[in-house]
């Protein structure tokens, strides 16, 4: 198996981009949050950092983009630092076989979400990250804990796209109400999804994605800061979650494809974890039909093939 030093990775991005690129605009961009239908559906960004610390980027790697449902990555790796494994109380560790945003399971099973990348079970973690605090300060901890684990300081939320998730977040209203009616969320509903849609709402880029999600490829430390962000067990359980949850109903797919644990969100990015080797993000805003990015899971599918990082 090669090792990050023995592989061009730089002209593996570069060429994944080139080959990628008449194929720009394929998949369909989420637009039942009206600010996400905005966004030109021809962007593509990839970033690699490595362990050792190296960077390699292609095309719009540096422009932010509306993170989503990738975000739910870092509010459970803080829930799991609040309230350890008390958690799963709340929320399950099992792949839903249903779409991001289904109801249908939590009735039969008691208000409690199959696992903290749906929906649902996102939801349910917020709530625990808004333990003791307002949602003003709750949203404060998401901002600071996500530029500490990129070690950016320019990390900021789009204001608007939160406001525009809020008008339209019919769904996830649902979903919060029917669990409160079971007991399984301590706060207001609309003080959860006020933490909730802001953290979906987190503006970054690929640079700053894959450097924040550095610490899952290292056994929990951010080789570059040396930041001790969770443990070794712990990354290897966050890890685990991503790879068979990441993904929705599609992430049975991705593991066949890619072999690797990724967290995509429906703004079109897709955060993957190579462990030992690499955190590697990548953007283009076109969904496949489980509203994972189309063209970013072939990019993974192609690295992931030219690196032989499968886990498998
Ligand atoms: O809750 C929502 O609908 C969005 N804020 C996030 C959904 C999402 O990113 C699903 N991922 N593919």
């Amino acid at each position: 198996m090669p090792g990050t030093e023995t592989l061009d990775l730089q002209s593996i991005v570069d060429d994944i981009h080139r080959e990628l690129t008449p194929r720009l605009g394929e998949g369909k961009v989420a637009d039942y949050i009206p600010q996400l239908a905005r966004v030109d559906p021809k962007r593509f960004g990839m970033a690699i950092v490595t362990v050792e610390g190296d960077v390699h980027m292609a095309g719009d790697a540096q422009v932010p983009f509306s993170i989503q449902s990738i975000s739910k990555v870092f509010t459970l790796t803080l829930a799991l630092g609040k309230h350890g494994e008390n958690i799963w109380k709340r929320v399950g560790r099992e792949p839903s076989g249903s779409a991001f945003n289904s109801i249908v399971q939590l009735e039969h099973e008691h208000g409690i979400p199959r696992n903290p990348f749906i929906n649902a079970g996102a939801i349910a973690i917020t709530d625990l990250v808004l333990a003791g605090h307002t949602p003003k300060e709750a949203i404060g901890e998401v901002v600071r804990f996500v530029r500490y684990l990129a070690d950016e300081d320019d990390i900021v939320i789009d204001a608007d796209v939160a406001r525009s998730e809020a008008a339209t977040g019919y769904r996830n209203f649902a979903l919060a109400n029917f669990m409160r009616s079971f007991g399984k969320l301590d706060h207001p509903v609309d003080h959860v999804l006020g933490v909730y849609f802001h953290q979906c709402a987190l503006a970054m880029n690929c640079v700053q994605l894959a450097k924040a999600g550095l610490f899952l490829a290292a056994s929990g430390t951010n080789p570059l800061t040396k930041h001790s962000v969770v443990s070794k067990q712990r990354a290897r359980r966050i890890n685990a979650l991503m790879l068979t949850c990441g993904h929705y109903d599609g992430s049975g797919d991705f593991a066949y494809r890619v072999g690797l644990p990724g967290k995509s969100g429906v703004g079109g990015g897709i955060l993957c974890v190579a462990p030992g080797k690499a955190s590697v993000a990548v953007w283009s805003p076109g969904l496949n039909h489980n509203g994972n990015s189309l063209l970013g899971s072939l990019a993974l599918e192609m690295l992931a093939s030219r690196t032989g990082w499968s886990v498998f």
